[in-house]
């Protein structure tokens, strides 16, 4: 195939026509196209589940040093106000090799899963507050009252941000993650653009305070954290790799949280059986991750020639990994279109799979069964509020909803 004859990859749009319902759209690519090029991101398209996982395990041929920079094009005004921040460097995500084991190393510590056990009386104190700020008035928004501020304001406090920043934070790292995922009109990139060099300037100064007057925190452990014979993290390093954390922290299990209580709520019969058996959570949250996935896909890049599912590649291309659609291929899930809360096994993609499966898996599990948990417990008679419409917001790899009302 030569990326000028027509194809589905063409067609594909993930900021617009494929934004809200793209699964139909992955079926057919999975059938007629699984592997096709999209000039929209610049990449080829991978949708089939037995593809995607193979192409993770090979992480010395498909490198993650593009993930962060997907093929979204900068105005020279933006890259111009970027420089005013702290100069770019790989952090674990879009690092590969020796580099990559050197930057994971710290962050596989602070989110060690003996650690984050430890965390559930607190990360339940958070969900209990939140939830008492609106459930005397019948009504809320559950995105902005409970869906983001409370995975942020747990990984705020396993770094030692101060609380008091919260919103501001969200805004900027919300401003990051649209800029470097999203295409926008000049003036929003640039605005964007700002409000990442703040961001870098507010984490410097975070740091510089810890240099001088070391915390119990996640960023004083990440000062001098280094396995024998590295180097620590650079002052570069840290800054991006405390950001980096924080997003990869709210980001997706707010939309682990929202995705999945409209797919509960909108079959009243799903929300009834949770409420009645807190122990089928667990399950619940595996299939919403599969179903609904929080991050759609992530970008490789090949390092020397090599054929993927029958279309050679020259050293130097991208290749978008649609997890999102490996999750629903029916060779490895049955009746993959439907929700099935008690789905077993459910080997989806949503974390990831290999090297750079995600560090943070077991804090977003608890964080979702703790909201769910909360939710379920206290409101049992919640439902969607009718008639609402649901959108999601354009970005390239996260798949979440602007906003959702719910009502009891
Ligand atoms: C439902 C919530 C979450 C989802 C769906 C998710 C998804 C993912 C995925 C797909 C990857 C793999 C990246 C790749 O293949 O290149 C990843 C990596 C990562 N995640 Fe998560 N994540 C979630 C929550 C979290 C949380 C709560 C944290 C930390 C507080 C976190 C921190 C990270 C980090 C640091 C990596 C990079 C690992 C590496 O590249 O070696 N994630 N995540």
């Amino acid at each position: 195939m030569t990326t000028n004859e027509p194809s589905l990859g063409t067609a594909y749009n993930p900021f617009d026509r494929h934004l809200e319902n793209p699964y139909s759209f992955y079926t057919q690519l999975r059938h007629e196209e699984p592997i096709t090029f999209s000039p929209c991101i610049n990449a080829y398209l991978v949708s089939r589940y037995d593809d995607i996982r193979s192409i993770l395990s090979q992480p010395d041929i498909f490198l993650s040093r593009d993930t962060l920079t997907p093929g979204i094009t900068m105005y020279p005004r933006t890259i111009a106000e970027l420089s005013k921040g702290c100069p770019f460097v790989p952090i674990v995500v879009n690092a590969d090799g020796a580099n990559h084991t050197r930057l994971r190393e710290p962050l596989q510590k602070m989110f060690a899963p003996t650690r984050i056990r430890t965390m559930e009386p607190f990360i339940r104190q958070i969900a209990t507050r939140l939830v008492d700020g609106f459930i005397n008035d019948g009504h809320a928004e559950i995105i902005s009252q409970l869906a983001y501020p409370l995975p942020l304001a747990v990984v705020l406090t396993v770094l030692g941000v101060p609380q008091k920043d919260m919103q501001e934070i969200r805004r900027l790292c919300d401003d990051w993650n649209a800029l470097i995922l999203s295409p926008l009109p000049e003036e929003r990139q640039v605005a964007h653009a700002q409000s990442l060099v703040a961001l870098h300037h507010y984490i410097a100064q975070l740091i510089e305070q810890r240099r001088s007057s070391p915390q119990e925190d996640g960023i004083t452990d990440l000062l001098d954290a280094h396995m024998p014979g590295e180097e620590p993290l650079s002052q570069e390093e840290l800054v991006h790799t405390i950001g980096g954390v924080i997003i990869a922290g709210y980001a997706t299990t707010t939309n682990l949280i929202g995705n999945g209580l409209v797919l509960l709520l909108e079959e009243p019969t799903r929300w009834q059986t949770l409420c009645e058996h807190a122990d089928h959570i667990p399950l619940a949250i595996e299939e919403i991750l599969r179903y609904h996935d929080p991050v759609p896909g992530l970008t490789r890049t090949t390092t020397r020639e090599v054929t993927v599912g029958g279309v050679v590649m020259p050293a130097g291309t991208k290749l978008f990994l649609l997890y999102s659609a490996g999750n629903r291929d029916e060779t490895q899930f049955p009746c993959a279109d439907q929700f099935d809360m008690q789905r077993k096994p459910n080997r989806h993609l949503a974390f990831g799979y290999g090297d750079h499966f995600c560090i943070g898996a077991p804090l977003a599990r608890l964080e979702g069964r703790i909201a769910f948990e909360t939710l379920t417990q206290r409101l049992p008679a919640m439902q969607l509020v009718p008639n609402q419409k649901l959108s999601h917001i354009p970005n390239l790899i996260h798949y979440g909803y602007q906003r959702v009302e719910v009502q009891w």
